[in-house]
């Protein structure tokens, strides 16, 4: 089990202004930030990050709905981190999502979810080594 996992705050959490309360949020729940920026993604990058749905219906949707605006990148460090950060954000749809999960606060839609997290400890090493590199990873 690894103790890291890597997370986005998407366009939509952002513009709506919802970064300093999720960010607040996740140093509540006890994760140590281990790397942090904000950029904006291109719709390569984009599209790489998500290669794994590049078949999928909603690809083209999702890699522009990314591009739109700046995000959050971050790498966090907590004791299993991977699983337990899947339950603070909650279910893909926040209309399915637990109460006080982040996408039940801050997520309108399906398509536009607030925030990203990595689904296995393979994939938090591939992205946050994606995002980041080594010099900004502590
Ligand atoms: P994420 O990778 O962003 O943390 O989300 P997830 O694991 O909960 O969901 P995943 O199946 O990996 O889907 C990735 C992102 O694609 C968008 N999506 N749109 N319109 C749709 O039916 C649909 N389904 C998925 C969401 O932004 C989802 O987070
Ligand atoms: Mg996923």
């Amino acid at each position: 089990m690894s103790n890291r996992t890597f997370t986005m705050i998407k366009p939509d959490a952002f513009k709506n202004g919802h970064a300093g309360a999720i960010l607040d949020r996740i140093i509540q729940e006890g994760y140590k930030f281990k790397a942090m920026k904000m950029t904006k993604l291109t719709p390569e990058k984009a599209g790489e990050f998500y290669a794994i749905h590049k078949e999928r219906p909603f690809y083209k949707e999702l890699v522009e709905f990314m591009c739109q605006g700046p995000i959050i990148a971050a790498i966090l460090e907590k004791e299993n981190a991977v699983e337990d950060f899947r339950k603070l954000i909650g279910a893909t749809d926040p209309a399915k999502a637990e109460a006080n999960t982040i996408r039940k606060l801050y997520a309108a839609s399906v398509g536009e979810n607030a925030i990203h997290g990595s689904d296995s400890d393979a994939n938090a090493k591939i992205e946050g080594d994606f995002m980041f590199s080594v010099l900004e990873q502590f």
